[in-house]
């Protein structure tokens, strides 16, 4: 796995300010709004973690096997659609989680976290300080959509997705509910060809997250 002193182009000995001053640079230069990606943005956000130990950042609740399916709890293990690319993956392959869990990937790619009955996929993955898109948030556009490979997501509120979509295993995460005591979704899957026409103008996970 990266450093995180090497996602903030920073010295192994950087000392506190010199952290603080690159995770601001690098937040901005990584920012989805200025040519960035949200994988990049998601990195450099783990990594401040990782050196901060910033509790506003959960990336490290995963939960135990026991913990799943108590009190409604799920567990998600998720991926980021943007991996696949790198690695010659396809959205397809039968071992996709296989390989991805063999792979060494950053947090913010590739990992697993509990979703409480209180949350929707896309809250949870927030919570836990993950940044995942969205736009609406109200089942109207296509950004926050996912792929469930394993599981089942329920959406009380669907405006957007077509039943051959939904067929695929295509949900919304901003409403989405896990039904299931585990599940395998890959996330920010809005790039799919079949996705873009549904998608809104970009606006806002980005907004949230600019200070
Ligand atoms: S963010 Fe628009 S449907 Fe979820």
């Amino acid at each position: 796995m990266v450093s995180p002193f090497d996602v903030l182009q920073l010295d192994a000995d950087a000392d506190d300010a010199q952290i603080e001053r690159a995770y601001r640079r690098r937040v901005k230069e990584s920012h989805p709004d200025h040519g960035g990606s949200v994988r990049e943005f998601q990195r450099v956000q783990s990594a401040y973690a990782a050196l901060t130990g910033d509790a506003g950042i959960d990336v490290q609740e995963e939960g135990t096997d026991d913990e799943a399916g108590r009190n409604g709890t799920s567990r998600v293990e998720y991926l980021n659609y943007e991996v696949l690319d790198d690695h010659g993956w396809d959205f397809d392959d039968e071992d996709l989680f296989e390989k991805a869990a063999a792979a060494d990937l950053d947090p913010a790619d590739y990992g697993r976290f509990l979703v409480h009955p209180h949350e929707s996929l896309l809250e949870a993955a927030e919570n836990r300080g993950f940044v995942w898109p969205y736009a609406c948030r109200g089942g109207a556009c296509a950004n926050c959509a996912v792929g469930v490979l394993a599981g089942e997501l329920a959406m009380p509120v669907n405006t957007i997705l077509p039943s051959e979509m939904l067929a695929c295993g295509i949900r919304l995460s901003c409403n989405g509910v896990p039904i299931t005591e585990t599940m395998k979704v890959v996330y920010n899957i809005k790039h799919l060809p079949r996705l873009d026409e549904l998608r809104l103008p970009p606006r806002p996970f980005e907004e949230a997250h600019n200070d």
